[in-house]
């Protein structure tokens, strides 16, 4: 008995139902923003909760709303990888770009439908939610992560937990009227809602703390602050907008996508809708333009996104985004400047960048002094000068622009026309501009620029990962003559390195350890490392699942490197460039020599089922329909509608119908869930 008189089954049972009660009052509030009780009445029933638990903690369960604030997040944040890449989006500027997508995306999917569903682009950071079955049928919230880098993302499930809009635990009933299976992801993205900003902002300005320059920064340092406590005071929401699982989509359009997600009690975005015509996309991105200003959180622009799930599994990824969605951007912020210089600089791949210096200038809520100039082809057909008034444009954080050159009565054209150099400002030679290309390259091997940055790329985060090869130390080897390549590092010495400034016995031997550790980072992060252009991490990752060794790149032709989804022929040619010089094959083989690790286990392909025609029947105890045909053609197998001869399996579950008879008739052999399971096993493992 406790203070109340409740016996232990009382309490438990009232404590279940002020769980469901409070859940469901959290939904109307902070999801669907139709509260049916007051703030008061809903602190009161969270009160009694509390109190019943502390009286039997035995009671506490991880998912009850009164566990969304405290507990102690982890030391620092686990790395966990992403059931599939989190990608990025391609975009788009004008209705032109539109329109050639729009193009692309019908040549591709040929007699497949298009139709396409248009959202918001919200500004904020996009989390993945990993949701598993409950004993009673239902689903809890396990794991939050963030992108990361795409691939590895961040456990921040303690932060997450505290956002009212993510429903910690799904009822069964939800489940099955969304159709969705118990072991599922949702992903969507978090918001900073403008007035949680502004509070925020008034509160650290109190503290004497810098404030935050824009929502979606808040929203990203909220979520890292390993305080949940603070997480919960900082109001953030999620905005759901993929399910997956198993690490695939759910076999349902988009529109479909977002009903189901909207059933489980996710909060999805509610201006949103079907489009066909760039004409009907521009409309959409209209509207959106101008409810901008009133939504309260940030929007940077509308993603439209194919639809059927069929289309866009024809459409596939490149390197870096889907084929089927795209994001169009708003029109970035503008500001008017004189620029007072162009600077060239070479970059790693030898790339003469051009750089424009601009008297300081408030753009996108930052004071900026130089941007990016568009490229040597540019700079002579506009006959750019220095002195020129150019506008500046700045979307989201990248790196500000130089999007036009300005004249009328205040802002006069420059003097001098400004001559490009036909040299690398570092080594002094010749740089090239090949047909079609729109910069200028150093090309000498031995330019310093290109050693430089070559050997800091190889060290670099997300490429070899060597701590402690920064800038400076890069510098000082090559101009000891330490270094001439990447593969020099392997050789260095404990006397060669504390001979270098700030460079004690200690920092020499941790660098040695470091390269030392970098042998094993793996094929793909060494064909990254080599710096081929438009060779970056996805694509790398994808050859060196598919080829395992360096030899067999090496050796690959170009349409062999182009059997891998992610290559086309404009990288295959670059690989194929870069092995055909007998200077980078050298290069291999002096770091094979050295130990660097040349080979990745080959991926199985997913062709299990392949020639093999499935038909589903009835209600299986698990998966959905869509789940198992989800499954059967991510293993290369087909799902027909009716029983054939040909039908390889017939994969039958509760109050099955005529296609059991059939199959029976036919002497088709007929499977049930687990049976399917495993075969797709089993079927892996051949
Ligand atoms: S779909 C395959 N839908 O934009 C990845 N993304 O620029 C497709 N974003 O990383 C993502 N609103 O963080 C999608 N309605 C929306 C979005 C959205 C914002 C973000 C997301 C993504 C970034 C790409």
């Amino acid at each position: 008995m406790d203070g109340k008189g409740h016996s232990r089954e009382e309490a438990a049972k009232r404590a279940e139902e002020l769980r469901e009660q409070i859940r469901h009052h959290e939904h109307m509030y902070f999801v669907l923003d139709t509260p049916e009780i007051s703030d008061a009445a809903f602190d009161k029933l969270m009160k009694e909760l509390r109190k019943l638990e502390e009286e039997h903690p035995e009671l506490i369960t991880a998912d009850s709303p009164t566990q969304r604030v405290g507990g102690k997040p982890a030391e620092g944040f686990q790395k966990v990888r992403h059931s599939r890449p989190m990608l990025s989006l391609d975009n788009a500027y004008t209705e032109e770009e539109l329109r050639d997508w729009d193009r692309r995306v019908h040549e591709l999917a040929g007699n497949l439908p298009v139709e396409y569903t248009g959202e918001l682009k919200l500004d904020g950071l996009s989390l993945a939610l990993h949701y598993e079955g409950t004993s009673d049928g239902g689903a809890r919230l396990v794991r939050s992560l963030t992108r990361g880098d795409g691939q590895v993302g961040e456990d921040v499930t303690t932060s997450v937990r505290t956002i009212r809009s993510v429903p910690l635990k799904i009822s069964p009933e939800r489940l099955r009227k969304a159709g969705v299976p118990v072991e599922f992801e949702v992903r969507g993205e978090t918001v900073m809602p403008q007035k949680a900003f502004e509070q925020m902002n008034q509160e650290r300005e109190a503290e004497g703390l810098s404030p935050a320059v824009n929502p979606r920064n808040a929203a990203a340092g909220t979520l890292r602050t390993m305080d949940p406590g603070i997480v919960a005071r900082r109001r953030l929401d999620v905005y759901a907008y993929f399910l997956l699982t198993g690490g695939d989509y759910l076999a349902i359009g988009q529109e479909a996508t977002l009903d189901a997600l909207t059933a489980l009690g996710f909060r999805v975005n509610p201006h949103r809708g079907k489009v066909h015509t760039v004409a009907e996309m521009m409309k959409f991105v209209h509207a959106a333009e101008e409810r901008r200003e009133t939504l309260g959180y940030d929007i940077d622009g509308v993603v439209l996104k194919v639809d059927a799930q069929a289309t866009r599994q024809r459409l596939g990824y490149t390197g870096r985004a889907p084929r089927w969605a795209i994001a169009y951007k708003f029109s970035a912020e503008q500001a008017v400047t004189q620029m007072v210089d162009i600077m060239i600089t070479t970059g790693r791949t030898g790339k003469l960048t051009p750089t424009a210096m601009l008297k300081p200038v408030f753009v996108g809520g930052a004071t900026i002094s130089r941007a990016t100039l568009h490229n040597a082809d540019w700079i002579e057909r506009m006959g750019l000068r220095i002195g020129d008034w150019v506008k500046v444009e700045r979307g989201g954080d990248v790196i500000p622009k130089v999007a036009e050159i300005v004249e009328d009565a205040e802002h006069p054209r420059g003097k001098d026309r400004y001559v490009y150099p036909t040299h690398c400002l570092v080594c002094g030679q010749a740089a090239v501009r090949e047909e079609g290309e729109a910069d200028y390259r150093c090309v000498n091997a031995d330019c310093p620029a290109l050693l430089h940055g070559s050997i800091e790329h190889w060290g670099s985060r997300g490429v070899m990962n060597i701590e402690g090869l920064g800038e400076a130390s890069v510098m000082q080897m090559l101009d000891r003559g330490l270094v001439r390549s990447v593969a020099d590092l392997y050789s260095l010495t404990e006397e060669q390195l504390v001979s270098l400034e700030r460079f004690g016995a200690k920092s020499a031997r941790t660098l040695l350890a470091e390269i030392e550790r970098s042998k094993h980072a793996g094929l793909a992060r060494v064909l990254m490392g080599l710096g081929i252009r438009f060779v970056g991490e996805r694509t790398a990752e994808a050859i060196a699942q598919d080829f395992g060794s360096m030899d067999a790149i090496m050796n690959a032709s170009a349409e062999e490197l182009e059997r891998v989804e992610e290559v086309g022929p404009r990288i295959s040619a670059a690989i194929t460039d870069f092995f055909a010089r007998p200077a980078n094959r050298e290069l291999i083989a002096r770091l094979q020599a050295a130990g660097v690790k040349m080979t990745a286990e080959k991926k199985q392909r997913t062709t299990q089922l392949a020639g093999l025609t499935l038909v589903l029947t009835g209600t299986l105890p698990n998966l959905t329909r869509e789940d198992a045909k989800a499954r059967i053609e991510a293993a290369g197998g087909k799902v027909a509608g009716s029983v054939s001869k040909k039908t390889s399996y017939v994969v039958a579950g509760e109050e099955a119908g005529s296609k059991l008879d059939k199959a029976r008739e036919l002497n088709v052999p007929v499977l049930d869930e687990a049976g399917l399971l495993e075969l797709l096993a089993k079927k892996a493992a051949e």
